[in-house]
């Protein structure tokens, strides 16, 4: 089947099945574009969890459909590639989380959104990129461990200096690549643009970008921004959603164009095959859900 083919036979199981297939920005073009809705990994999951369908397919990584699940515990949480991980979301353990813990038992422990459902059960509050800095600015502990992403990590504390945090080590392999020279060379070669960048990426960088958002935040400027040219400090999957948005503007990568090799794991052929046989289903314990939806539910209230 080619990828037209492919698209209609999903189109009409989904619609029989009483599915949603949501995508973050990242997946390759053709699965965003048989998505019902593409957002950023929290988007996916509160659409998730007000969704009227019965089933959930999504295509991301693990532990986006796992807070999926998480939100909507009574929903089926497919996903069609449960081999697509997260190299930062998997670099630190429950058993990691209780050592901090017991290092440091007056700081609240913080964690981002990238993190696995157990991790999230060791979390007193969950954080994105869009919001970090302005939850941990109004959380009481003065003290405050986060995990796992030392570069958002640094970004929230430069914005949160009252705060004293301590710090993980984890870091996103795609972000992280992108160097000051790849800004300072950008700029020089379209000095109209504005740059964004996302806050997994290194300090030099975000020092000079015009704009430090989530994937969610950057279309958010991008829509409203009289410029014509933007450049994307960012995996390169979220260019085609941007055009989407912005089919008069012109976009660039920073520097080399990154990869997120486990975003790019989902083709039209896995959500298909996901669809038809209704695997692979995100289970979690009940204890689990519970204990890891209070952090997500508290960020969600704040
Ligand atoms: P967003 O929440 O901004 O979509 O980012 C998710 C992610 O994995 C970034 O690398
Ligand atoms: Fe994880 Fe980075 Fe891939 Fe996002 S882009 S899923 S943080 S490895």
């Amino acid at each position: 089947m080619d990828n037209a083919q492919l698209t209609a036979r999903i189109k009409e199981l989904k619609a029989k099945k009483n599915a949603l297939i949501v995508a973050h920005n990242y997946q390759v073009p053709e699965v965003q574009d048989v998505a019902d809705f593409t957002g950023d990994s929290l988007e996916l999951s509160r659409k998730a969890a007000t969704a009227k369908e019965d089933i959930i397919v999504f295509c991301g990584v693990k532990f986006m459909a796992e807070t999926a699940k998480i939100l909507s515990p009574g929903k089926k949480v497919l996903i069609p590639r449960p081999d697509a991980g997260c190299q930062m979301a998997d670099c630190i353990s429950v058993a990691d989380m209780d050592e901090y813990k017991k290092k440091y038992p007056g700081a609240a422990m913080v964690g981002y959104v990238n993190t696995t459902a157990a991790v999230k059960t060791r979390l007193d509050y969950c954080v994105t990129s869009a919001n970090a800095v302005d939850i941990v600015k109004k959380i009481p502990e003065k003290q405050v461990v986060f995990v796992p992403d030392r570069n958002l990590g640094m970004w929230v504390q430069k914005h949160v200096p009252e705060k004293e945090l301590i710090l993980h080590t984890g870091r996103c392999y795609v972000h992280h690549k992108f160097k000051k020279e790849d800004v300072l060379n950008a700029r020089a070669a379209h000095p109209e643009a504005k740059i964004l960048a996302h806050p997994e990426c290194l300090p030099e960088v975000l020092e000079l970008a015009d704009e430090v958002a989530s994937t969610a935040g950057m279309l958010k400027y991008v829509k409203t921004s009289p410029a014509r040219e933007f450049i994307l400090g960012t995996e390169e999957g979220h260019i085609h959603r941007m055009k989407k948005e912005r089919p008069d503007a012109v976009f660039y990568s920073l520097g080399n164009a990154q990869v997120c090799f486990n975003m790019k794991l989902t083709g039209l052929g896995h959500v298909l095959n996901s669809l038809e046989k209704e695997v692979t289903e995100i289970i979690l314990d009940a204890e689990t859900i519970e204990r890891a939806r209070k952090p997500i539910e508290r960020m969600i209230a704040m």
